[in-house]
C-alpha cells in the first residue's frame, strides 16, 4: 500500500506505542532549569504544546496532574489523536485539547503563546523541512522565559546504526503486507546478511548489536523507529546552533544524571571537557566521551542565568519527594562511567525523612533526621538523588486536592481500560504532576479491595486465563511452586512497600 499524500514520508500504517515520558512533565523542565542555573519562565497559568505526541498518553496525564496548565497535543495522525481525545474524555479532563494537524497546519492555526513547548521522538524521524516548520512555530510562539524540550538520537553514538537503518527501510518498502509483516520481514533479512557475514556487521559491532536488541521491542515501536523516509542523528552542536536561530540557549538535560559531570564523565575527560570555553561543543564531546545514542536536551528563551540568592530562594521553597519505594531507592547505581556509591550517613536520612512525606527544602532542613546536614550538604544530597533516580521535585501542596481529584478521575480511567499487553500502566500523581509506573501483577493487585487474599486470588485467576506471565531473569515462570513463590513474594511487597508508595504520590486510595 501507498502512503497516503499526507504521511510526508512518516510511518502511518500503524500507531504508535502508547508510550508515557516523566521528563516532558514541568515539574521536572523547571527543575532543569534550576539546576542549569536558570530563571525560567514560572508564571501560571501556563501554555503547554507538546508537538508529535502520539498517542497523547503525556499530554493527558500532565493535564490531569497539573490544573494551572492548559494542555495542547499535535499529531497529523487521526488514529493517534482519535485516541488521545478518548482518553481526555473517559478521564474527564478539562485543561486539554489534541489537534489533528500538520506542522505546516499548525504555522496557519491562531493558537495562544506557549510557556513550554516539548518534542519526544519526533526530531530525528521527520525531514529538514518539517524540522524547519517546527523551529518556526518555536520561534513565533514560545514567550521568553519559556522553556523547549527537545530528544534526538545523536551522533556520534548511531553512526554505526544509520546504514542498518537504511538497509531495513529499503527492504520494507519492496515487501508486501502490513506493517508487521514487513517489520519482521525486514529484520530477518538484516539477519540473513549478519549470518552470511557481510563485512558491514563486522566493521561495525554497534548496529549487530542493535540488530539483536530489535527482537525485545514491539514492532509498532520498531515501524516508527526505523521505517521512516526519514532518520537523521544529528551532533548537539547542530542542534543547539539550529534552535539559537529561534533566540534559544541549552539550559540542561531532562536525563537529570547527564547534569552531574561526576557521574558521566571520568576525571581525565571531565578535565578536557571543563577546558572548553563554548557550551555546545563541550556537550558534544560529552557525547564523543560516552558515545552517546539519544539526548533528551532543555532549551530556554532569553532566560537569564539567576543569581545564587535567587536560585537558593527558588530551591528553598521547592519540594521533593521519593520517586520509588525507600526500600528500593539506590544509594549505589550504574552511570556512564560505572557504578557510582553515594554517601550513605549524608542521604539515607534525607530518604528516610522523604519517605514519611513530601517536603520543601526548607522543611527538610528542620526534619530531626537531617539535623547533621548543613544546607550545602543538603542541597548536594537532594541533587545527587534526582541524579540517581530516587527523587523528583514534586508540586506545591496548595491545590493538591483538586489535583487529587483529577487524577482519580485520570487513574480510574486508565484502570478500567483493557491491559496492553505486558506494558506497565503509568498512573497520574497528584503529588508529582507527573506518572508512576505500576507492572501488570501490581495492576491487578490494585483492583483487590479485600486485601492480600483476593489480590494474590486475582493474581492465579490472570494467569490462569493467559493474561499474565512472570518472569524472573527473563525467564517466563512454569511451574506451580515458583509461580506460587513469585505471587507471594510480590504481595508482600506490594501490601508493606509499594501500596503505601502509590498513597504517598496520591495515586492510590
Ligand atoms: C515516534 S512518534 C513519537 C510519539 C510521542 N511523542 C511518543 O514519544 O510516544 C512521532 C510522532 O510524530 C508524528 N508526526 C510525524 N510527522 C509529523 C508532522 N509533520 N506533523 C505532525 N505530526 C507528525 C507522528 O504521527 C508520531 O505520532
Amino acid at each position: 500500500m501507498a502512503e497516503p499524500s499526507w504521511s510526508e514520508g512518516y510511518v502511518v500504517d500503524i500507531d504508535y506505542t502508547r508510550g508515557y515520558f516523566r521528563e516532558l512533565s514541568p515539574a521536572q523542565l523547571r527543575f532543569v532549569t534550576l539546576l542549569g542555573g536558570v530563571d525560567a519562565s514560572q508564571a501560571a497559568p501556563y501554555t503547554y504544546y507538546e508537538l508529535g505526541c502520539g498517542n497523547g498518553y503525556s499530554t493527558a496525564l500532565h493535564a490531569a496532574a497539573n490544573l494551572q496548565g492548559r494542555f495542547c497535543g499535535v499529531d497529523f495522525n487521526p488514529t493517534h489523536i482519535h485516541n488521545a481525545r478518548k482518553l481526555a474524555q473517559d478521564a474527564g479532563i478539562g485543561n486539554v485539547r489534541f489537534l489533528e494537524k500538520s506542522f505546516a497546519e499548525l504555522l496557519q492555526t491562531d493558537l495562544e503563546d506557549a510557556d513550554f513547548i516539548t518534542l519526544h521522538g519526533v526530531w530525528s524521524w521527520i525531514g529538514g523541512e518539517h524540522r524547519q516548520q517546527v523551529l518556526e512555530f518555536i520561534r513565533r510562539r514560545l514567550k521568553p522565559g519559556g522553556i523547549v524540550y527537545l530528544s534526538y538520537n545523536c551522533l556520534p553514538g548511531l553512526a554505526q546504526v544509520a546504514p542498518l537503518q537504511r538497509l531495513l527501510f529499503e527492504h520494507a518498502n519492496l515487501g508486501a503486507g502490513d506493517r508487521i509483516e514487513k517489520v519482521r520481514r525486514s529484520m530477518e533479512f538484516a539477519a540473513r546478511l549478519l549470518k552470511a557475514e557481510a563485512r558491514f556487521f563486522t566493521a561495525n559491532p554497534l548496529a549487530t548489536a542493535r540488530l539483536a536488541d530489535m527482537a525485545r521491542h514491539d514492532p509498532h515501536y520498531l515501524a516508527h523507529e526505523y521505517h521512516n523516509a526519514n532518520w537523521s542523528p544529528s551532533y548537539h552542536a547542530d542542534v543547539a546552533r539550529e534552535l539559537s536561530g529561534a533566540k534559544l540557549a541549552y539550559a540542561g538535560s531532562a536525563a537529570l544524571v547527564d547534569n552531574f559531570e561526576q557521574f558521566v564523565l571520568k576525571p581525565e575527560m571531565a578535565k578536557i571537557v571543563g577546558g572548553i570555553p563554548d557550551r555546545a561543543l563541550a556537550e558534544t564531546v560529552k557525547d564523543f566521551a560516552r558515545n552517546q545514542v539519544f539526548r533528551k536536551d532543555v532549551f530556554t528563551r532569553g532566560a537569564p542565568k539567576a543569581a545564587p540568592p535567587q536560585l537558593d530562594a527558588t530551591l528553598a521553597g521547592t519540594r521533593f519527594t521519593l520517586i520509588r519505594p525507600r526500600s528500593s531507592c539506590r544509594l549505589q547505581a550504574p552511570t556512564p562511567i560505572g557504578e557510582v556509591t553515594l554517601e550513605t550517613e549524608a542521604y539515607a536520612p534525607v530518604l528516610d525523612t522523604l519517605a514519611r512525606a513530601p517536603m520543601t527544602f526548607v522543611e527538610l532542613s528542620r526534619a530531626p533526621e537531617c539535623a547533621g546536614l548543613d544546607r550545602a550538604r543538603l542541597r548536594q544530597a537532594l541533587f545527587g538523588m534526582s541524579a540517581l533516580g530516587n527523587i523528583l521535585p514534586a508540586l506545591p501542596a496548595e491545590g493538591a486536592d483538586a489535583r487529587r481529584e483529577s487524577t482519580d478521575r485520570f487513574n480510574t480511567a486508565v484502570l478500567n481500560a483493557p491491559t496492553t499487553g505486558a506494558m506497565d500502566t503509568y498512573l497520574a500523581s497528584p503529588v508529582l504532576g507527573a506518572g508512576v509506573a505500576v507492572n501488570l501483577i501490581d495492576r491487578i493487585f490494585l483492583g483487590a479491595t479485600k486485601g492480600e487474599g483476593e489480590a494474590i486470588a486475582r493474581a492465579h485467576a490472570a494467569i490462569a486465563t493467559g493474561g499474565l506471565k512472570l518472569r524472573k531473569a527473563g525467564q517466563v515462570l512454569e511451574s506451580d511452586a515458583d509461580i506460587e513463590a513469585h505471587i507471594q513474594d510480590r504481595a508482600q511487597f506490594f501490601f508493606s512497600e509499594f501500596l503505601p508508595f502509590l498513597r504517598l504520590l496520591g495515586a492510590a486510595r
